[in-house]
């Protein structure tokens, strides 16, 4: 299986949280259904050494663990959070597995509150690849290494893990539909010895480094998406840097129902973003972005 030639490609951002909870097989399948190329698990570990789906090390938000009375003793706090939470290091896989996800922003439906278990690397590797069966197109993954430094200070050893599931899964391969993701520089170097997968290098504002230092350890960026703009709203010109430097750019995080004030409407604000020249877009909203996509072919076409 190999990357698909889809441009720009749709990214289900921690699956399609706009809809179910994220970082869930449920809400991964619902964003593939629902027209995305790749489906993103942000990866943390378990105390037992298992990758498991979560944005944070914390628990508290993204699911029902303050119901559960047995855990209550586990409530602790650590030097990289604010106040008290659970965290997955502190928990076994059979202990995380007791959990069920739920929505995190208020506004969203709850209705699905309740009803996922947190899902491992290897049961994401593995639903991307039934997905694709189903769907009869590729669906591939997207990774991140979440605090790959603070879990290296605890033992863990992210590139091991990771590379360990593609592998199991057959998908540690240069054509393989996975991209690798990571706000460190570090993790990032480590893996490239490892893999010859695209490292994707995040970017939450304006890097010290150049375009060229970058493209020695990634093979693209994932950059908020505001760095792409200037302060009239016109292109920063960061797109052409990164391509004049071989780097894919993969903009994040697009919600229909958080809107910038310069647009209207999710059409439009994709619209605008592949106008000036994203390779792909991380959503909570992947049947906006598909539909935005069909709309861009269809205009070229004419
Ligand atoms: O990984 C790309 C994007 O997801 C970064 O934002 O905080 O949602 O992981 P975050
Ligand atoms: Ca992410």
């Amino acid at each position: 299986m190999a990357h698909t030639t889809s441009s720009p490609l749709i990214i289900a951002h921690r699956g399609a949280p706009g809809y179910l909870p994220e970082h869930t097989l449920a809400g991964y399948g619902i964003g593939a259904t629902l027209g995305a190329d790749y489906i993103e698990p942000d990866l943390v570990f378990t105390k037992d050494g298992h990758l498991v789906a979560r944005h944070e090390h914390y628990l508290s938000t993204t699911t029902d663990i303050s119901d559960h009375p047995e855990f209550a003793d586990r409530k602790t706090e650590k030097h990289n959070h604010d106040g008290a939470d659970w965290f997955t290091e502190d928990f076994t896989l059979a202990e995380i597995k007791t959990l069920r996800a739920r929505q995190v922003m208020v506004a969203r439906s709850h209705a699905a509150d309740g009803l996922f278990e947190i899902p491992t690397f290897d049961e994401v590797i593995a639903l991307a690849q039934s997905e694709s069966e189903r769907l009869g197109r590729t669906i591939g993954i997207y990774p991140e290494t979440k605090s790959p430094s603070y879990f290296a200070s605890l033992g863990y050893d992210y590139a091991t893990e990771i590379i360990g599931a593609l592998e199991r899964a057959g998908w540690n391969e240069k054509e393989a539909p996975v991209f690798i993701q990571s706000f460190e520089m570090q993790i990032l170097k480590d893996l490239r010895t490892k893999t010859q997968l695209p490292l994707i290098y995040l970017l939450e504002s304006k890097s010290a480094l150049t375009m060229s230092e970058i493209a020695v350890f990634a093979d693209g960026i994932g950059p908020y998406k505001k760095l792409l703009v200037d302060a009239e709203g016109q292109s920063s010109g960061f797109i052409n840097d990164a391509h004049a430097a071989g780097l894919k750019v993969h903009p994040w995080t697009f919600r229909a129902d958080q809107l910038p004030d310069a647009f209207q409407t999710a059409h439009a604000e994709f619209e605008f973003f592949f106008n000036l020249g994203v390779d792909g877009v991380f959503t909570d909203f992947p049947d906006a972005a598909y539909a935005a996509r069909l709309a861009s072919v269809a205009a070229s076409t004419k």
